[in-house]
């Protein structure tokens, strides 16, 4: 394993000022991302679209790296460039999702020295596939595809885990399996070069209110730690992509942005080992300005923490620039994801100002 690229890619990710784009949405995502705002989804349309973004005047000023799907890291640009060369030539690090999407955990068979093993969990809990090949779905298995995608020039990966909070939920097993399918991940991508972004989502579906989140937040969190620790991860070329820490969308009671701020850097400072390369966080349905607000008053609060607090949105650096994709055309979208790009990269610092973003 080659520590000191680890490690120096790890530090370019989250140099100051600069965050990562999740522009790795599956085939089905995007279509309906597409289609959610009137348009028609192919290969042709998705590409076209992505392309303008990675093209936005400037926007290396706050992308550090772009998360690519499989079908996008074989594009090209406009004018005939692969996509990973092109960002790669400004100074942009092409990245690469490689779980192969979620499944249901009941479903799943775990062999375990042989024997099958039963797994305690709840009807509608998920499991994260991609480490073993999947022939019927054309999926190599995650070693091979690491190598391939490094070949390609990806310089990291993104694996989601996603975890329910609701009646009873999550079970052990969702946790224990997730974070056991994270840590082997983070495992198989090291060996092969590539910077794992460790992603356990708990989601802001539910009527769970913000102590519960965070309880949920930081029990998942170090479970995962306690696999990366016997399969050997080296954690300073590791990135952690978490939740922030928010009452359920369904919740009356919400925290306010400070509190949000707060307790996410609390929630972090207990269950995140200080020598993590880096924290860069989902966006996951939160409101554009909230998930700024949230990252600059993290970055502007004086607690201490080790890690340089990043953001690696989707939703929040994309949902402007796909609406005037449809409505207005390229440069429009350009212009948005560029502003949405300098507001969150303004937040890293703690120097977001509302005025300039709503003006
Ligand atoms: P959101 O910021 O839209 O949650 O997407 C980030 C991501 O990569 C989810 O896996």
């Amino acid at each position: 394993m080659d520590r000191a690229l680890l490690e120096a890619t790890a530090a370019k990710l989250v140099a100051p000022g600069k965050g990562i784009l999740a522009a790795d949405e599956s085939n089905g995502t995007m279509s309906k991302r597409l289609e959610g705002v009137g348009l028609e989804s192919s290969e042709e349309a998705r590409r076209a679209y992505r392309a303008n973004l990675f093209a936005t005047p400037g926007c290396e000023s706050a992308v550090s790296g772009v998360i690519l799907y499989d079908e996008t890291i074989r594009q090209n640009m406009d004018d005939g460039t692969p996509i990973p060369e092109y960002l790669t030539s400004r100074g942009i690090i092409p990245g690469i999702k490689v779980d192969t999407g979620t499944k249901d955990l009941s479903e799943h068979r775990f062999q375990m020295h042989g024997e099958e093993v039963e797994i305690d969990c709840l009807p509608g809990e998920k499991i994260t596939m991609g480490i073993a090949a999947e022939p019927e779905n054309g999926w190599a298995d995650l070693a091979t595809r690491c190598a391939e995608y490094r070949e390609m020039g990806a310089g990291f990966a993104k694996w989601r885990a996603v975890i329910t909070i609701g009646d009873g939920m999550p079970s052990g097993g969702c946790i224990v399996y997730n974070a056991m399918a994270l840590a082997s991940y983070a495992n198989i991508c090291q060996q092969n070069g590539l910077v794992p972004i460790i992603e356990p989502e708990v989601l802001m579906e539910g009527s769970h209110d913000a102590n519960r989140c965070r309880e949920v937040t930081s029990e998942v969190l170090e479970k995962t730690w306690d696999f990366c620790k016997s399969q050997g991860v080296h954690l300073p070329g590791v990135l952690l992509k978490p939740n922030m820490i928010l009452a359920g969308n369904a919740c009356a009671t919400q925290l306010s942005r400070r509190e949000v701020a707060k307790s996410t850097v609390d929630c972090l400072a207990e269950s995140v080992p200080h020598d993590v390369g880096g924290v860069v966080f989902l966006s996951g349905g939160q409101s554009d300005e909230d998930a700024t607000f949230h990252l600059h008053f993290m970055n502007e609060m004086d607690v201490e923490h080790p890690w340089q607090l990043s953001y690696s949105y989707g939703r929040a650096l994309q949902a402007a620039a796909l609406k005037a994709w449809a409505e207005e055309g390229a440069e429009a979208s350009q212009a948005a994801f560029a502003h949405r790009a300098k507001m969150n990269s303004l937040a890293r610092s703690g120097d977001y100002d509302w005025e300039s973003d709503s003006a």
